[in-house]
């Protein structure tokens, strides 16, 4: 059988025959489809890319009907347990786990980039005393770009690299920034003794004490919270990020982009609402009644459900565990967690989220565990940009090191008016 579609157009009676490349029909291959010579062609139309794939991608694989998410083939769940961030960052970008060698150096150069200009301290302090962090983020990211202006040359694979090492190593320093201004505390510099999630909680919680020493079961639950929002293939932030840096824009642009589709609720929005949805329950035995309302159409369960995993999402069991871990840790007692895993247990046996395939998320348990490490929730997103960085650049960077990369400009189906004669003001 050949691996090929046969299409036959109705208006003309012509029949044609399409290849099938790795389960995919080029929508280009539609346009030879006419009704005469002066016709167009034929174009699909796929709003919200549904069901369009718009690269091909050797960097994340994602089998949501079976809950599977790998990075370069490795399982979500061996990352989140033998690997850090920063070798999973390394991974995402290149291809293969670092040797121990190109690990050292990898990290030496992320931690000797940690610094940022002062005019980037400048340029921070000119915000609003209660600025959103995300907000603060999405600019000054932005603005680090003018700093770099050999940044521009994208097509030279040693400027790309040289970027790559400061946005993994800079961002973070923005990012804990914008939390000390939003709280109106001096700024902390980078400690470069500090390991990658170390420094990030010094710069975020350290006060008078010199030497800033956090929780050791605190750090590894960031950097598995960290692995584990890494990456999530062609997601709205990752192709904004491939679509602004298809214009061949410096890469600091690119991500202010990213992050701006983050920062929406809809994308990394979603743990907030959960905790929100939490404290609105208020009690464990509230949780029938909860569920009995979403169930009649009175909004919906958030951090449930997913458009790609139809199954259990497997970042959402890991952090299920680290949350247990970190409220054991830190000895506290959260009642928004008991309800949580009551609200899931009551879910997952209930037919209407049995039927309708819906699973807690990677946001059900991750705001929790931000919540317990006393993140505020302002900070939510600004930690998953963090998490999700070495994700958009190496999407960034596969789509440079790709000779047939077009700038990404879609087809439109125009519904405005024909031509029709400007008329004066006065005749209006
Ligand atoms: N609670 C109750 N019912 C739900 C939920 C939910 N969380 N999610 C979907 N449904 C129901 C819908 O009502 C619909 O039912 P119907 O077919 O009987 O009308 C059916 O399931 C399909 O829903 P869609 O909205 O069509 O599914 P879609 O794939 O477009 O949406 C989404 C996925 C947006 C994640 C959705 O499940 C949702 O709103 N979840 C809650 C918000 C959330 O947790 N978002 C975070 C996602 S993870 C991330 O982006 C990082």
């Amino acid at each position: 059988m050949p691996d090929t579609l046969t299409l036959t157009d109705n208006r003309t009676g012509l029949t044609y025959e399409v290849p099938i490349e790795d389960g995919a029909v080029r929508a280009n291959a539609l346009r030879q489809i006419k009704v005469d010579e002066a016709d167009f062609g034929l174009m699909s139309y796929d709003p919200a890319f549904l069901n369009t794939a718009s690269v091909r991608s050797a960097i994340t694989f994602i089998d949501g009907d079976a809950g599977i998410l790998r990075y370069r083939g490795y399982p979500i769940d061996q990352l989140a347990v033998e690997s850090t961030y920063l070798e999973t960052a390394f991974l995402l970008l290149f291809g293969e786990l670092p040797t121990k060698d190109e690990l050292a150096r990898f990290e030496h150069e992320v931690t000797f980039h940690t610094f940022v200009h002062e005019n980037v301290k400048t340029l921070m302090t000119g915000f609003r005393y209660d600025a959103h962090p995300m907000g603060m983020f999405v600019s000054v990211v932005a603005a680090l770009g003018t700093l770099y202006p050999e940044a521009a040359k994208v097509d030279d694979p040693d400027v790309r690299l040289a970027q790559v090492i400061r946005l993994i190593a800079k961002v973070p320093t923005i990012a804990a920034w914008s939390y000390r201004h939003n709280k109106g505390l001096p700024y902390v510099y980078p400690d470069n003794d500090l390991g990658f999630a170390e420094n990030f909680l010094s710069m975020m919680f350290k006060m008078a004490e010199p030497k800033y020493e956090p929780d050791p079961a605190l750090v590894r639950a960031l950097e598995v919270l960290f692995i584990l929002h890494a990456d999530h293939e062609q997601n709205c932030s990752a192709n904004a990020m491939r679509a602004i840096g298809s214009s061949k824009v410096d890469p600091y642009s690119a991500m202010a982009g990213a992050a701006a589709a983050l920062y929406g609720p809809l994308h990394g929005g979603a743990n907030e609402a959960v905790l929100r949805m939490l404290a609105q329950i208020g009690d464990v035995k509230n949780v029938p009644e909860f569920v009995e309302r979403v169930k009649s159409g009175e909004g919906r369960l958030m951090g449930f459900g997913h458009r790609v995993y139809k199954n259990y999402d497997p970042r959402a069991k890991i952090l299920k565990v680290t949350a247990e871990r970190v409220l054991s840790e830190l000895q506290s007692k959260d009642v928004l967690f008991d309800i949580a895993l009551e609200l899931e247990a009551v879910a997952l046996t209930d037919d209407y989220f049995i039927d309708h395939k819906l699973y807690p998320n990677v946001d059900f348990y991750s705001g929790l565990i931000y919540r317990a490490m006393g993140f505020p929730t302002n900070m939510f997103p600004v930690l998953f940009a963090i998490g999700r960085l070495p994700g958009w650049i190496a999407h960034w960077k596969e789509g440079h090191e790709n000779p047939k990369t077009k700038i990404g400009r879609p087809r439109q189906i125009y519904t405005g008016p024909t031509e029709r004669k400007y008329v004066a003001i006065d005749m209006r």
